[in-house]
């Protein structure tokens, strides 16, 4: 007789940015009812509070320049579970398909005939601007907005990003893990056109309470950021919009 197993399902679910209310009702209502939940580093503790306290969890935090070596454990740690448990959790800071690795882990999982489904969660790249009272378009300033990546490390994963043409494409540019290369790519934005002084904001822990920001120009951030000792996780926001924050920047009740 042949013998037939079910396989668990995997749910890659977006934390949102950190405030707990920020969780979808559908991902909280999962994460009460999980047997696993293997969580990313930025996934803030209000919201792995809200796990289910029977469900087994597992920190599959990544770090820096370690980024491939997790992703395939994590992936084979994921195909592993799936063998004994019903209800996995993926939890993933944000979105998991924004900057997340959401889609190679879903592929992943599909080739290895694990069912999985993806539940959306709110990005910081729009999140962390809106507490800082920065809307990412807006009439008359911006009918564009561009997110995209400033981790460029060597490897595997090497986006080839063309500032010079983001500079010239969008009116709104939301930058991911770019403090490490701010210098970089503040250069390369004005070499595509972007004058000095185009407002830039820094946005840290955003939605946490810890959240702070940093406002300056293209010219100024990198020194800004070095006398400040501005520190990741942060979003950085280039465009008119960063004016708004001086009219639409309010404290959040978080
Ligand atoms: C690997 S990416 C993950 C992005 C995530 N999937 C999302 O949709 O927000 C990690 C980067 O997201 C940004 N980030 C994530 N959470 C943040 C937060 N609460 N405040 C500011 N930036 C955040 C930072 O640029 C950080 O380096």
């Amino acid at each position: 007789m042949v013998k037939t197993t079910t396989l668990g399902k995997v749910y890659l679910l977006g934390a949102g940015p950190g405030d707990p209310g920020l969780m979808t009702l559908k991902g909280k209502a999962l994460l009460e009812t999980a047997d696993l939940v293997i969580y990313d580093a930025l996934v803030s503790p209000a919201i792995l509070a809200m796990i289910n306290p029977e469900a087994e969890q597992i920190n599959a935090g990544k770090r820096r320049g370690r980024h491939s070596k997790a992703q395939d454990e994590t992936t084979a740690l994921l195909i592993e579970k799936a063998q004994d448990h019903a209800i996995i959790v993926r939890l993933k800071g944000g979105d998991p398909f924004v900057f997340g690795r959401g889609g190679e882990e879903m592929a992943d999982l599909r080739r290895a005939g694990v069912p999985v489904e993806v539940i959306p969660g709110i990005t910081a790249g729009i999140a962390a601007p809106a507490y800082a009272g920065i809307p990412v378009t807006h009439r008359g300033y911006s009918c564009s907005v561009t997110f995209v990546t400033g981790h460029e490390a060597a490897g595997k994963y090497r986006p080839q990003v063309d500032w010079g043409a983001i500079a010239q494409g969008s009116e709104t540019i939301v930058i991911y893990m770019g403090l490490h290369n701010l210098a970089h790519i503040t250069t390369a934005l004005q070499a595509g056109g972007l004058s000095a002084d185009t407002a830039i904001a820094l946005i840290r822990w955003g939605t946490r309470p810890e959240q702070s920001e940093l406002i300056g120009t293209l010219g100024t951030i990198v020194a800004q950021v070095e006398a400040a000792q501005f520190e990741a996780p942060a979003v950085a926001v280039v465009g008119r919009v960063v004016e708004l924050q001086e009219i639409l920047g309010v404290k959040h009740s978080l």
